[in-house]
């Protein structure tokens, strides 16, 4: 196969949705019904077992959330399909919008007893801000839910764009009979039961009209009704419009019962878009210069957007997860990361195939490739073999939590400093240092965040500490146009100023109207409420 057609038959996405509407079950059945596991229960039986893998995974033990994102890897079609999944908890939300820009499209799961809440809607933010296109599928159709027009007009509330139903119900709960496909215009007859598999289920083309109504008889008549409502007052599929993020393609169905799953794959394969360019900055004449890579340009170029520990204790190694945005990746080719201008060394490269970690032989822009290292990759380096360039767009958020980190054991101190900095790099938490000296400072958006850190600080790094709360609400990054007014500055709040891990300067507040006066004070210094990695 030719290079452009190995990128063209890429689909890169990411599953979202609210913990509980049924993401875990669809993407088994995705899995399943590409051929990339044989057995239903096996990502599931993964969700179960990942908590035995490591201790300090016990927090999400604890609490039934998945701290960590995975990826796995199918082919499907013809097409290799990358899936990531997304961390469900809020207190994860950084690392899901991570994830979000690693991705060229999203499939969305709601329950549709539910509708869209709380979680969804916070990630659905991400995608309009990106223009990510969104497919919906809309779960758990074998329950007593809530009528199809009200979800859909939910959707097209919260998502600020048209839905186009591409599958359309017939009843619910215990009266589901099925679902009507509006472009093979064909009904598929439910049953339910997890063993049956795609093929097996009955379809009736709607042109045998007498024969639905026999069969289920008001049900038929009421779906087909509500159907024309929905589709006369929605646009025309224009697939433009879906890869521009302005209008999003809707599928009914029940995961647990195998059932609309495979008209959402098929979807991926034929609606979903291939890898698209990425917005780089290079030094031109010592100028930063935009530049979009795009899919097909022959030198590798990646970004690191996850940085995960790996499970095993006794090795301090990290995977690197690296969104390919262009080029080939062949084993023993020479990379380097650009931030260092240093060579990549990793011990092992890695795909991830659903169940498995393999070595890669070759992959693609789109795919995700896995480098363990000892150290030496951050979170938002860019990866290249050999050119100069850096991937922006990796969102890092002014932490709204702050806490100071005490050790209890003072000989501990190279461990704690240790275990801070990595921690940082993979973006589990952020690290503050005063510039005044003192404790370090810990900023989160999600509570539990200090939780998973505090845990694998002595896990990991045995470097027992005790968090304490302080005053501290809030942060911003702070830049000038002139090293002289950012010293002015500086001056000013010599208490307030603190370095992050990429030591980025910035300002730290103890109240909402810190930034507003500190801002009156000093009109030209610029606040700002979200650093991309550079
Ligand atoms: P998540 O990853 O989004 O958190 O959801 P997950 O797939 O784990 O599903 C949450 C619950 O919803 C599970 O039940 C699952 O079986 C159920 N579920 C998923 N899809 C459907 C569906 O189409 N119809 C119905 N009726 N239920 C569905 P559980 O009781 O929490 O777990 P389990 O014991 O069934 O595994």
């Amino acid at each position: 196969m030719s290079f452009v057609a190995e990128t063209r038959r890429r689909r890169t996405f990411a599953i979202i949705s609210h913990p509980d509407a049924g993401k875990t079950t669809l993407t088994e059945k995705l899995l399943l019904f590409s051929g990339a596991i044989q057995i239903a229960g096996s990502v599931k039986a993964r969700k179960a077992s990942r908590h035995a893998t490591s201790d300090w995974m016990e927090i999400e033990k604890q609490r039934g959330i998945s701290v960590a994102s995975s990826v796995m890897q199918m082919v499907y079609r013809d097409h290799v399909i990358n899936l990531l999944d997304t961390p469900g908890h809020k207190d994860f939300s950084e690392d899901t919008y991570r994830v979000l820009t690693a991705v060229d499209s999203a499939l969305m799961v709601i329950d549709a007893a539910n509708g869209v809440e709380a979680q969804t809607r916070r990630l659905i933010e991400v995608c309009r801000q990106r223009d990510t296109p969104i497919i919906t599928f809309v779960n758990k159709m074998d329950r007593e839910v809530r009528e199809p027009l009200d979800i859909l007009d939910e959707v097209e509330r919260e998502l600020g764009m048209p839905c186009v139903p591409m599958t359309w119900p017939v009843g619910q709960g215990k009266s589901f009979r099925g679902i009507m496909n509006l472009r093979t215009q064909a009904m598929t007859v439910f049953e339910s039961g997890s063993e049956r598999l795609p093929q097996d289920f009955e379809t009736i083309p709607l042109s045998e009209r007498d024969t639905l109504v026999e069969r289920f008889g008001a049900d038929f008549e009421t779906a087909m009704e509500s159907m024309e409502l929905a589709t006369g007052a929605s646009p025309a599929w224009d697939r433009e419009a879906f890869l521009a993020g302005k209008q999003t393609p809707v599928f009914f169905g029940s995961g647990v019962n195998n059932f609309g799953v495979m008209e959402v794959l098929d979807a991926l394969v034929d609606l979903a878009p291939s890898p698209r360019s990425r917005t780089s900055t290079t030094l031109v004449n010592r100028q930063p210069v935009t530049k979009e890579i795009q899919p097909e340009d022959k030198d590798f170029a990646g970004v690191v957007f996850k940085v995960q520990a790996n499970m095993d204790a006794n090795h301090r190694d990290r995977i690197a997860f690296v969104r390919m945005a262009s080029g080939k990746y062949t084993p023993g080719m020479k990379l380097k990361v650009q931030r260092t201008a240093k060579e990549l060394r990793p011990t092992s490269v890695v795909t991830f195939m659903s169940q498995r970690r393999e070595a890669v032989e070759e992959a693609y822009a789109g795919d995700i490739v896995g480098f363990t290292t000892h150290g030496g990759v951050q979170l938002g380096d860019t990866i290249t073999d050999g050119a100069s360039l850096q991937f922006t767009g990796l969102p890092f958020f002014a932490p709204e939590l702050f806490m100071t980190v005490i050790l209890k054991n003072p000989l501990r101190t190279k461990q704690l400093q240790q275990g801070l900095a990595q921690l940082g790099e993979e973006g589990a938490i952020q690290v503050f240092r005063p510039e005044i000296g003192g404790p370090m400072l810990l900023g989160a958006v999600g509570q539990l965040q200090f939780e998973v850190v505090q845990h694998r600080l002595k896990a990991e790094y045995d470097a027992d500490v005790r968090l304490e709360g302080c005053q501290y609400t809030g942060a911003r990054w702070i830049t000038a146009n002139t090293p002289a007014e950012l010293r002015e500055f500086v001056n000013a709040y010599p208490q307030r100023m603190a370095k992050d891990a990429a030591d980025t300067l910035a300002f730290l507040c103890t109240s909402p109207y810190d930034v507003r006066l500190a801002q009156e004070r000093f009109p030209k210094i610029h606040f700002h409420p979200l650093r991309e990695h550079a």
